[in-house]
């Protein structure tokens, strides 16, 4: 078998495109551009590249952004006073800090500090409680962006068998909330998954991989997931972004895993470019919310 490969890039395209129809219908009806803002700190390459990506796509969809570039020695309390003055200005909607921080600043005293109206990363604990109970204010970014991949390609989520392998705060724990709601933003198809987590204390995590319907690889380990893991015919979604002396490489050997699987993601070009485009999709969001 040769898998499907599901292109994130033509589907964060084709959802830009719907975006920046909305944004423009808000600005119209509302007189209101919807702004994001950026909180860098330190000179991180990766996360510069994340941020200018960002930026980017505001540009795209047609909203405003700003850039707030914090050198690494910013002390916690800086940025807790950079991060109050965002919340209470009326010009911006959505504020996100890009992780990881430098050491030495508490990064949850800083997350929990971001008004959760206006925290489009959905890293707040009223954010991550409200997704929880099945009533999200905002989707987290990555999650959102594979359950939209998975439902444009036509693949059915209900009472299938979803593996998580990969416990994050960021990935791996909302991405079972949202496979495992009644409802998604793409219809109850999308969601109503079994879903199990694996993580690095999983005994034979190989035996649970091969009785997924749906593969999410989000661990961090380079080709992680190989072709003796996977059940013919199942879809295989690459959250991983690992730099190696080849390249970026995602979580799973693409080449293997393509023999077995039906449906697969590449890296790049798969999940990466559906995070920006969800956080434009929750930036508009947190426009409407604060002008409701
Ligand atoms: N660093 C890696 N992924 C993310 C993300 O989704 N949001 C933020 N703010 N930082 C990140």
């Amino acid at each position: 078998m040769s898998a499907e490969i599901m292109d994130g890039k033509a589907i964060s395209k084709e959802i830009q495109a719907e975006i920046a129809v909305e944004v423009a219908q808000f600005t119209q009806s509302s007189g209101v551009t919807p702004c994001l803002a950026a909180v860098l700190v330190g000179d991180d390459p990766a996360s510069e590249v994340y941020v200018r990506n960002k930026h980017r796509a505001c540009e795209r969809v047609g909203i405003a952004s700003q850039m707030h570039k914090l050198p690494a020695s910013t002390t916690e309390e800086e940025l807790l006073e950079l991060i109050a003055e965002l919340n209470s200005s009326t010009d911006v909607h959505g504020i996100l800090v890009q992780l990881p921080l430098p050491e030495g600043i508490d990064t949850l005293r800083v997350l929990d500090a971001v008004n959760p109206h206006k925290d489009v990363d959905a890293f707040h604990p009223e954010n991550v409680g409200l997704i929880s109970q099945g009533r999200p204010r905002f989707l987290p970014c990555t999650p959102h962006g594979v359950q939209q991949i998975i439902d444009r390609c036509g693949i059915e989520m209900t009472g299938k068998h979803a593996v998580i392998v990969g416990r994050s705060d960021i990935v791996g724990k909302p991405m079972s909330m949202l496979l495992t709601a009644r409802n998604s933003t793409r219809g109850p198809q999308a969601a109503n998954a079994t879903v199990t987590i694996c993580h690095s204390r999983t005994k034979d995590l190989a035996a649970v991989c091969r009785t997924a319907d749906v593969i999410i690889a989000a661990i961090g380990v380079a080709e992680f997931i190989t072709a003796d893991m996977v059940k013919p015919g199942a879809v295989i979604i690459d959250v991983g972004i690992n730099r190696t002396e080849k390249g970026l490489v995602g979580d799973v050997d693409f080449d293997g895993v393509s023999e077995v699987a039906s449906h697969i993601t590449p890296v790049p070009g798969g999940v990466g470019p559906l995070t920006v485009t969800m956080l434009m999709y929750n930036t508009l969001e947190a426009a409407k919310l604060l002008q409701s």
